[in-house]
């Protein structure tokens, strides 16, 4: 029995994906993680971190910039520990996400979406200049914090290398902050150097595009900054991927695998099937699903609804039947 909803965080289920390969591949379902995202384990942390080391007090508000999952998790960790929530959110955010912080009690800050994060009206600079003139607060700061990487070496990194036997070989994953990337990265070369770290990023990032970025869709992901988070040296390639070949992969992981994941994870399982092509039968892959699609569903990426049945006429037939 769990005595807290933050102790059901992690042990998320590794599920086999039957893409076109005679590897291995694996997704890991961190959507099934309380607050709905990978970023429960990073968020939670970072808050203990803080706790451990006294950055945050009894009393004290949690402030922080979010694409819209970590800003989820820390509303919810502030809420069981009592910590007032205030996110900084950009105009790119889903409004399920946006009403999911809400939900939880926090409040939000809307922000322009900015192509530079050190733009001062970007989300991340919103949030430093609140954090800094308000007393008692603690910016966990994700996008800047090493820490974030160290919650995912110590928890999301040992539970695949386990998962998986030990026999894990290639490691998709989305980069955003990097935590994800950078932390489980370096835990799973630890163990074994031949493990390939893949990251994922969007096609339009600062870093994908050469320094001149564009507006993508794909949330969550995206090398749009320098940060010590990134740590390139556990990562082995870094594969661009377009708003079509990402978002295309919705409909077909939802309605061919049975998985309603969100945009990040159709980016990460796009090159994941393309690059498994290339494996073998000794090949064991693990993909990262960062988060679910229920959290999308108004942007409408999950393809044509069927008809429904009154509209293919059996409400005629019913109502015809009963008049005989
Ligand atoms: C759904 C989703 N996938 C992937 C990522 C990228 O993870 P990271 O920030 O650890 O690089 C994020 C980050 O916000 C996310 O929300």
């Amino acid at each position: 029995m769990n005595d807290s909803i933050l102790k059901a965080i992690g042990n998320t289920p590794l599920v086999n994906v039957n893409f076109e390969t005679p590897a291995t591949i694996f997704a890991k379902l961190e959507y099934l993680n309380p607050s709905g995202s990978v970023k429960d384990r990073s968020a939670l942390y970072m808050i203990e971190y803080a706790e451990h080391h006294g950055l945050l007090k009894p009393g004290g508000i949690i402030i922080d910039a979010s694409s819209g999952n970590h800003g989820v998790a820390v509303a919810m960790i502030g809420a069981i520990k009592g910590y007032k929530v205030i996110i900084t959110v950009s105009e790119k955010i889903s409004q399920e996400k946006l009403q999911t912080i809400q939900a939880y009690g926090a409040q939000t800050v809307m922000c322009p979406a900015t192509s530079f994060i050190e733009d001062p009206h970007s989300y991340h600079s919103v949030a430093r200049k609140l954090a800094q003139e308000t007393p008692h607060s603690f910016m966990p700061n994700q996008y800047f914090n090493i820490v974030n990487a160290q919650g995912h070496y110590h928890s999301l990194g040992p539970e695949i290398w386990h998962q998986t036997n030990g026999k894990i070989t290639h490691f998709f994953a989305g980069i955003g902050t990097g935590g994800t990337i950078s932390g489980t990265g370096k835990y799973l070369k630890e163990q074994n150097p031949a493990v390939k770290i893949i990251a994922v990023d969007a096609a339009n990032s600062l870093y994908s595009t050469k320094g001149n970025p564009k507006p993508y869709k794909i949330e969550g992901i995206g090398i749009d900054f320098d940060s010590p988070v990134h740590d390139y040296s556990v990562i082995d390639e870094i594969i661009p991927v377009t708003d079509e070949q990402g978002l295309g992969m919705l409909p077909v992981l939802a309605r061919t695998y049975g998985l309603l994941a969100g945009p990040s994870s159709g980016a990460v399982a796009w090159v994941a099937q393309e690059y498994s092509k290339n494996l073998g039968k000794h090949d064991i892959g693990v993909i990262i699903f960062g988060d679910s699609g229920r959290a999308y569903l108004s942007k409408n990426f999950y393809g044509e609804p069927q008809p429904s049945v009154e509209q293919q006429g059996v409400h005629h037939k019913q109502a015809h039947h009963l008049e005989v």
